[in-house]
């Protein structure tokens, strides 16, 4: 790797997804190869005038854009080639897994950073589906998009985990409702989760939100949600599979039919010995929030955030960054903070740990935390989404290939990435599109009962 590659790569990769770059570079043969506009023996220029005339060139655009019944089957065929070897590739990635050696997988080689999938993915099904909505393969100025590739695997995943399905976990904001908003009462995301609880399917919202131990906040920020719930026909059986997960992880509420409320599980009744452990390093968590917060303190000096601009917030167990009334901060900014205070902790923590070796302090533990870019706003939370929801896994006995994350944030600056390892994932972007993909998820359940 050049070192100029080496800086692109770098300063780029919290805007990229490696694995969606990486189809989006294999779908590209496709698109270059169906936009080819002469016969290699060039005999179909010949009536129409040399090379670069007006009406060779007229003939090709017409070539380029009457395309037959037969060169659409092709185009279509080429692209789901491609798709068909990124299926088989994964297969290869699960197995490699399961059989303990993971870098052996062939994708682990192609694309490095790749994380795990707890699903085959049905690519050139849900391609073709796709296919339908935004004409990707009929396209010939447009190569496939991030987008389009987002939306093949969204809809690969949720054809692959349908019929094993049990858990589905809910990012909150941009998810469910818009930035900062309450789930409202009309919202048809409210019918949609009670279908889910409907199927005999567990449901949580495991949000970043963090109001210690305080139900009536998370209920006023899901009302719409919950008054649907209190006015559906379901049975209290269904309707208390449903879970809030706030703090990314440090606050459990389950649903109480009988009240219509959330009412908070203590936490000594699902934390792990590995959880407490942390958990309960309390002198510790205020440590490194010392540390985050003289961090962004500085940050905020260095990138003018004055108090009209921004403003900090610290709980028990966050800090925030947040913009005044009013304010918009850019999204550089907010990267610009969340990668700092990120390193400035990892760095931390990593001499933390080799202090505490060199003195033989074997009770010393890392305190996971989650630095992330909000959207308008910047959090450092102790905890993340991956313990979130392997909390949830453990307490309600399901695993990777049974769980479902929805969220928004799937970057290096955002907090649902960390649920990838855990489980599977989609990637929406609005509340809109998380509706989308349970309209799909419904059908699809419908057909399993
Ligand atoms: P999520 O998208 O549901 O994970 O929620 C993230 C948003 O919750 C952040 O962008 C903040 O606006 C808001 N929020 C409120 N309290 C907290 C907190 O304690 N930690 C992190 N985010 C919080
Ligand atoms: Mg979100």
């Amino acid at each position: 790797m050049s070192s100029a590659y080496a800086v692109n790569y770098h300063l780029r990769a919290h805007k990229r997804d490696t694995f969606i770059e990486f189809i989006k570079s294999l779908l590209l043969n496709p698109f270059v190869l169906h936009t080819r506009i002469k016969d290699p023996d060039h005999s179909a220029w010949s009536p129409l005038g040399p090379p670069g005339t007006i009406q060779a060139l007229q003939a090709a655009q017409t070539t380029q854009t009457t395309q037959t019944g037969s060169g659409l089957d092709r185009d279509l065929d080429r692209y789901c080639e491609v798709l068909e070897c990124i299926e088989e590739l994964i297969v290869d990635h699960i197995h490699n897994h399961e059989q303990g050696h993971p870098e052996l997988s062939r994708l682990v080689q192609l694309v490095p950073s790749i994380g795990r999938f707890y699903t085959p993915l049905p690519l050139k099904t849900a391609f073709l589906k796709v296919n339908k909505a935004r004409a990707i393969a009929a396209r010939r100025n447009v190569p496939p998009s991030f987008n389009d590739i987002r939306y093949i695997l969204n809809s690969a995943q949720v054809l692959a985990i349908h019929p094993a399905l049990r858990l589905v976990t809910f990012d909150g904001d941009m998810t469910l409702y818009a930035d900062g908003a309450d789930f409202e009462r009309d919202s048809q995301l409210v019918g949609l989760i009670i279908d889910l609880l409907k199927h005999g399917l567990h449901v949580a919202v495991v949000t970043a939100a963090g109001y210690p131990g305080n139900a009536a906040r998370y209920e006023k920020r899901l009302s719409g949600l919950l008054e649907g719930m209190r006015g559906s026909n379901l049975g209290s059986v269904c309707l208390e599979r449903f879970y809030v997960l706030g703090g990314e992880c440090n606050y459990l509420f389950q649903y109480n039919a009988a009240s219509g409320s959330l009412v908070y599980i203590p936490e000594e009744s699902y934390q792990s010995e590995a959880v407490k452990c942390w958990s309960n390093a309390t002198d510790r968590i205020t440590d490194l929030l010392n540390i985050a917060q003289a961090n962004l303190e500085s940050y905020r000096t260095e990138l003018g955030l004055t108090d009209d601009r921004a403003f900090i917030v610290r709980k028990p167990r966050a800090l925030g960054l947040c913009a005044a009334p009013g304010v918009k901060l850019t999204r550089e900014v907010l990267d610009e903070c969340a990668l700092g205070v990120q390193k400035t902790l990892n760095n931390y923590l990593y001499l933390g740990k080799l202090k505490a070796a060199a003195r033989g302090d074997a009770s010393w533990v890392s305190i996971p935390f989650c630095a992330f870019n909000g959207g308008n706003d910047m959090w450092v939370d102790i905890g993340n989404k991956l313990i979130g929801v392997q909390i949830l896994q453990q307490y309600l006995g399901t695993h990777g290939h049974e769980t479902l994350h929805l969220g928004d944030q799937f970057l290096s600056t955002g907090n649902d990435i960390a649920t990838r390892s855990a489980c599977c994932t989609i990637w929406i972007t609005s509340p809109e599109e998380t509706a989308e993909v349970l309209n799909d998820l419904r059908d699809l359940l419908e057909s399993r009962a």
